[in-house]
C-alpha cells in the first residue's frame, strides 16, 4: 500500500472513531486531539538562546568536563577533539575558513556558546541524547571551549557568567538585507510550471529578465568599497556569469577605454555584452546611482 493511502486510511479511521463521540464535543478545529498541557510544551521548547535566555541555573567545570569528556565523548570525537574516524572535529581549524575544505569547528566557525550547550545537551552523546544533567552539559560546554583555546583550564562556566564567553567567528555571521516576500501560494488559474523560467539571484539568464529580481536596499550612499563588498563582489571577485574580474586589469582596461561616465552609465542601467548580461545596479535597484558610482569609482580604481 502506498504511503499516501495508508495515511488516507488513518485519517479516515480518526474520522469515524472521533464522529462516534461526537465531533462537536471535541477541542480543536478537527475535532479530535487535545491542546498540549504547559508541562508537555515545557519538555519541548528547550532551546537557548545566545543571550543565555533558556538557561537553567547550574555550573560545570573545565576540570569536570574533561572526566565527563573522556568517558561520554572521547570515544567518537577524541581526546583532544580531533574526531575519530569519521565522526566530527570539535576544536582547531581556525583560519581554514577561506579554504577549498574548510575544516569547521566551534572554534572556528560556530557563532555562539549557547549553540554549544544547547547541542550538547539535546542530542549527545550520540547514542543517549538527553540523558546529561544540567551541570554536566555546563562542565562538558567549557570543556569543548577549552579544546578550542577559549578558556583557561580553571575556568568554570555558570548561569551567570555564559554571556562572557564570545566564540571568535560571531563577527563573520551578518544579517541577510533582503526582505521577507511573504509570497501567498496560487491556488487557482496558477501559471503553468512549463513557462516559469527560474532565475538564479546571481546569475541573469537574459538582461531583459533582470529588473525581476530587484530587492530592497537602503539607499544611503556608502564608501564605494563597501557596496562593493556587499552588491558587487559576488559577482565581480570569481568573474561569475561573466562579470569582469577585480584585478584583471587587461580586462578592465580595455572597458575603461570608453570612458567613465560610459562605464557607469552601465553600472547603473545595466547591459548585455559580449560575455554576459550585468544586471541595473548589480540587482540591487534601490541602490542610489551616486551609490553606484562610488562603487564603480572602487573598482576601476583597484585595477590601477
Ligand atoms: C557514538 C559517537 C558519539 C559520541 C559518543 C558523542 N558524539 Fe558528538 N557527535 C557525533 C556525531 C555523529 C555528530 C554529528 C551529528 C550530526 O551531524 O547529525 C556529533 C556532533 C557533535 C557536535 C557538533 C559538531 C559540529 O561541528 O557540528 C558536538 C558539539 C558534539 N557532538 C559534542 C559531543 C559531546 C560533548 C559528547 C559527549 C557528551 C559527544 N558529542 C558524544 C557522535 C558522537
Ligand atoms: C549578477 C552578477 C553581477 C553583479 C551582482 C554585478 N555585476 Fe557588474 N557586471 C556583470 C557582468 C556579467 C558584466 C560584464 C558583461 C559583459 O561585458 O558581457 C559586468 C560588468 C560591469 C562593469 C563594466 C562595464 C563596462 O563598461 O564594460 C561595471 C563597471 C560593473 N559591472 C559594475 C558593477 C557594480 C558597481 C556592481 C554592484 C553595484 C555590479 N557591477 C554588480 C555582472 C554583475
Amino acid at each position: 500500500m502506498s504511503s499516501f493511502h495508508r495515511w488516507a486510511g488513518f485519517l479516515l479511521l480518526v474520522f469515524f472513531s472521533t464522529g462516534a463521540v461526537g465531533a462537536e464535543d471535541r477541542t480543536g478545529y478537527y475535532g479530535y486531539g487535545s491542546p498540549a498541557t504547559k508541562a508537555e510544551i515545557a519538555g519541548w521548547d528547550i532551546d537557548i538562546r545566545p543571550d543565555g535566555t533558556g538557561l537553567p541555573a547550574g555550573s560545570g567545570s573545565v576540570e569536570d568536563g574533561e572526566m565527563l569528556y573522556e568517558e561520554k565523548c572521547a570515544e567518537c570525537h577524541g581526546s583532544f577533539g580531533e574526531g575519530v574516524g569519521r565522526f566530527p572535529i570539535l576544536a582547531g581549524g581556525e583560519g581554514t575558513l577561506t579554504d577549498a575544505r574548510p575544516t569547521k569547528t566551534v572554534g572556528s566557525f560556530w557563532a555562539h556558546t549557547s549553540t554549544l550547550w544547547d547541542y550538547i545537551r539535546r542530542t549527545m552523546p550520540f547514542m543517549m541524547p538527553e540523558s546529561l544533567g544540567d551541570d554536566e552539559v555546563y562542565a562538558l560546554t567549557a570543556y569543548v571551549l577549552y579544546l578550542n583555546d577559549l578558556v583557561e583550564e580553571e575556568f568554570v562556566l555558570s548561569y551567570t557568567n555564559f554571556t562572557s564567553v564570545e566564540l571568535p567567528n560571531i563577527g563573520n555571521f551578518i544579517p541577510d538585507p533582503r526582505p521577507d516576500t511573504h509570497n501567498t501560494r496560487c491556488m487557482e488559474k496558477c501559471k503553468d510550471p512549463g513557462d516559469i523560467a527560474i532565475i538564479s539571484s546571481v546569475l541573469p539568464a537574459k538582461a531583459s529578465l533582470v529588473n525581476k529580481w530587484q530587492l530592497e536596499v537602503p539607499a544611503e550612499v556608502l564608501p564605494g568599497q563597501v557596496i562593493y563588498n556587499q552588491y558587487c563582489s559576488i559577482c565581480h571577485k570569481s568573474g561569475l556569469g561573466g562579470a569582469p574580474i577585480l584585478g584583471d586589469s587587461k580586462d578592465w582596461k580595455n572597458r575603461a577605454a570608453a570612458g567613465m561616465p560610459h562605464m557607469k552609465q552601465r553600472a547603473r542601467n545595466g547591459f548585455a555584452g559580449e560575455k554576459g548580461a550585468m544586471p541595473p545596479k548589480g540587482g540591487f535597484i534601490n541602490l542610489s546611482d551616486e551609490a553606484v558610482d562610488e562603487a564603480v569609482d572602487f573598482m576601476v580604481g583597484a585595477n590601477q
